[in-house]
């Protein structure tokens, strides 16, 4: 993980919304195509795009309100048990329409790809009932075909328990694993499903039921674990072989042990433990046992409302004890391999998509050093330097 490949003097040549050639900037000329566009970035530190594996980017409504009890000592869990949190969220997207969500969502796309994320995970679970969270997944399709963002989606009916079943949980499992699933396995409306593994949550033997059904349609799990309380998600998401898992503030020596016999992704979110002022993953000892970690954001109404990587990354290493060349590598390859699309973004090599921003900044360390600014100077999404207002 520290060992990012920087190469000074580079030239990148890009064809067609591909990377087709690296190399130093001397040699490029016996590459380039006669009407190729020449672009001097000899003023800028050049890095892949981020991919931000793990958001809650679809929603509608603010939790403010929460932010300001935190800041009277009031806990997370706390507001929850009170019928805020994640269903303070609920009821404003089931109130919402499909056309505000989309509003909502493209306007914090927008800000996301001028502050350096190309690609991004979307999960849906602010519906909890079929309506919703089919109206969610919709929603993040079509944002996928409208916007330029690369979007990957995911079913996360699984994220509470909806009031209706408080005291049948058993029924909204089997709508989820009996109507849900199929229905969105059908229709192709996501690639991942994830579950909210936590003490008041889900529990192991749930997620499970609802991982492999998930699994036997034909989608890829994932899982939030270890974020409160270490129940066992962990260990079950390496059994699962789950493309990710996330979360891990309190993931134990065994959970530790079993991702490393596993292809899992760990992907932690600094952002979360800084905002709700919770305790830190354990990074250096993920990382120490030779797992690719992944950081991202957890962008979303109550537990991180924030969507910037560099900030991440200034957390991870002030707070995690990662380096710089860690941070980056966490925010792009190895945030790529968390949603299984490290064949394709998340490092700026040939054959894959030219995903890159410009900085300005004198060297790749000063973006998490100088943090609280945006940087970006320019950003080649699919090979087109967008044009910002
Ligand atoms: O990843 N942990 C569960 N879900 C989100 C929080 C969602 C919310 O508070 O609205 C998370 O932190
Ligand atoms: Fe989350």
């Amino acid at each position: 993980m520290r060992e990012i490949g920087v190469v000074e003097d580079a030239s990148v040549f890009i064809e067609d919304g591909f990377i087709r050639w690296i190399g130093p900037a001397g040699d490029v000329s016996t590459n380039l195509t006669d009407d190729a566009t020449i672009f001097d970035a000899s003023a800028y530190v050049a890095l892949p795009g981020f991919v931000d594996a793990h958001t809650h980017m679809v929603f509608a409504g603010s939790r403010e309100d929460e932010f300001a009890k935190r800041a009277e000592g009031i806990s997370y869990q706390q507001i929850a048990a009170e019928g805020g949190g994640i269903l303070s969220t609920v009821r404003a997207t089931r109130a919402a329409s499909k056309k505000e969500l989309k509003k909502a969502a493209v306007r914090r796309l927008d800000q996301m790809l001028k502050h350096g994320t190309t690609t991004v995970e979307i999960k849906s679970g602010y519906g909890l009932n079929e309506e919703t969270e089919i109206k969610m997944l919709e929603a993040i399709r079509e944002l996928s075909d409208e916007h330029l963002m690369t979007i990957a989606p995911t079913f996360l009916g699984a994220h509470a328990i909806p009031p209706e079943y408080a005291e049948r949980r058993e029924g909204y499992i089997e709508l989820i694993c009996d109507r849900m699933l199929p229905y969105i396995a059908r229709r192709k409306l996501a690639r991942f499903c994830d579950v909210f593994c936590e003490e008041g949550y889900f529990t192991v033997s749930e997620a499970r039921l609802i991982l492999e059904k998930a699994m036997s349609l034909g989608l890829e799990p994932k899982l939030h674990a270890d974020e409160f309380t270490a129940i066992g998600g962990t260990p079950l998401a390496a059994t699962l072989n789950a493309t990710s898992v996330d979360h891990l503030e309190h993931i134990t020596s065994e959970g530790i042990e079993v991702l490393m016999n596993s292809d899992t992704v760990p992907v932690l979110l600094p952002g979360v433990s800084f905002f709700l002022k919770n305790p830190y993953a354990p990074a250096r000892r993920l990382i120490d046992a030779g797992l690719p970690v992944a950081i991202a954001t957890d962008f979303n109404p109550g537990s991180c409302m924030s969507f910037s990587m560099p900030l991440m990354m200034t957390i991870a290493c002030t707070q995690m004890r990662m380096t710089p060349e860690e941070a980056i590598t966490a925010t792009t390859l190895n945030a790529a391999a968390a949603l299984g699309l490290s064949s394709k973004v998340g490092s700026i090599e040939i054959g894959k998509e030219a995903d890159i921003i410009l900085y300005d900044v004198p060297n790749y360390r000063f973006l998490a050093y100088h943090f609280g600014i945006n940087h970006v100077a320019h950003v080649i999404k699919h090979g087109v330097m967008l044009e910002f207002p």
